[in-house]
């Protein structure tokens, strides 16, 4: 089983940053975020805490939301220069892995390019301390850093023992001016890190009660944070379910949905969450038959029991109806056309390919999928 280090959870935790930093042994700390936290004032925030910690801190804010090998190398660079002995995530998945990828480019020498892959790393970075200011992506508790190559256009993940972060600080008060749609696509993408490992071929007891504690707390309270974001306990609960679903992901791995958005993200820029969020349903549907139990399981999670004397494989179906009235009730894109990015059915062979390639959550998945089923439930989700 794998775990980040320590995780500080409750409204206001984000205050004790400078002692925790300070805790390290760290004197010079580089906080890496975007420029949305800085407008915000949430990065100078965080930032007075550390100093007051008597910690000296530098800001990187040029995170760009599909972070890139050159900016991390940029932000490495700084880093290396200002000798600092701790790096501090503040933001949503982008600023989190950029961060992990710069605590161990402080020890490695070269650019991040040189260690996308596994294990490429060779020696232990400096602490880096992860602030969620999103609850979905799981960042703050997994061992990748994805990142871009601007120059090949190339997607890849720095995987690394070492990119588990030391701590986490989960303050659902930093979520509280995170909009609908970004609260609505990142708990979805959640529930799909929950739900993906719940039914992945690689789930074990651990992961499974992850999983479950996230998917009920995602069905529960997803709509609450979304309609009603100044609801703390709401928050609170969405950033524990990130959590969660990220420890279920890093221990289980996901399966053919995250795999089939990949493309979406690549060759038409569409956002991570609402990528997961739009496929989800089909590809709970197209898997149900390969593990009714789980999903008839996984339905009754997201509040749709199982009817007595109703067989599995008939709940089950009821997992993919709930993912269906979720992604409505949340208002977020149901349909490829509804993405309005220019997806027609000339476009599925080369994305069809394109998942194909992401051997691993292929693998993972509980039914076995052909290049002839990724057109089928791209045609699918197209109206
Ligand atoms: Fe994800």
């Amino acid at each position: 089983m794998f775990m980040a280090g320590r995780v500080h959870f409750g409204p206001g935790v984000s205050s004790k940053a400078g002692e925790l930093v300070r805790g390290f042994g760290a004197e010079r700390a580089l906080i890496v975020t975007d420029p949305t936290m800085e407008r915000l004032g949430i990065a100078e925030r965080i930032a007075d805490h550390v100093r007051k910690a008597g910690v000296d801190v530098s800001i990187f804010s040029s995170v760009e939301p599909e972070p890139s090998v050159e900016t991390t190398d940029v932000a490495a660079d700084l880093a290396r220069e200002r000798k600092v002995q701790a790096v501090i995530g503040l933001g949503g998945g982008s600023s989190m892995d950029v961060a992990k990828a710069v605590s161990v480019l402080v020890t490695n020498e070269g650019s991040a390019a040189k260690y996308q892959g596994l294990g490429l790393v060779k020696n232990p970075g400096v602490p880096k301390i992860m602030i969620p200011t999103t609850a979905g992506t799981g960042s703050e508790v997994t061992f990748t850093a994805v990142l871009i190559r601007k120059s090949d256009g190339v997607k890849g993940g720095i995987n690394s023992d070492f990119l588990y972060p030391e701590m986490s600080l989960l303050d659902p008060e930093l979520t509280v001016s995170m909009p609908r749609h970004v609260t609505a696509s990142t708990g979805m993408d959640a529930l799909a890190h929950a739900l993906e490992a719940y039914t992945s071929l690689k789930a074990s007891p651990f992961s499974d009660m992850f999983a479950e504690e996230a998917i009920t707390r995602i069905g529960r309270w997803l709509r609450v944070a979304a309609f009603n974001g100044r609801n703390i306990e709401a928050r609170g609960e969405m950033m524990l379910a990130a959590l969660f679903g990220g420890v279920a992901l890093a221990n289980a791995g996901v399966t053919a949905c995250h795999a089939l958005a990949y493309p979406l993200g690549g060759m038409f820029g569409v956002a991570h969450g609402t990528a997961n969020a739009l496929l989800i349903p089909h590809v709970a549907r197209w898997n149900a038959p390969a593990s009714p139990e789980r999903f008839a399981d996984a339905a009754a999670l997201l509040g749709y029991p199982q009817e007595e004397g109703e067989p599995d494989h008939v709940a089950a179906l009821f997992c993919a109806e709930a993912l269906d009235d979720l992604v409505e009730d949340l208002g977020l894109p149901a349909t490829l056309d509804d993405l309005d990015v220019g997806i027609t059915e000339a476009h599925f062979d080369e994305m069809a390919e394109k998942a194909m390639g992401v051997a691993r959550p292929m693998e993972n998945n509980p039914r076995v999928m052909t290049k002839d089923d990724c057109v089928t439930i791209y045609r699918e989700a197209m109206e």
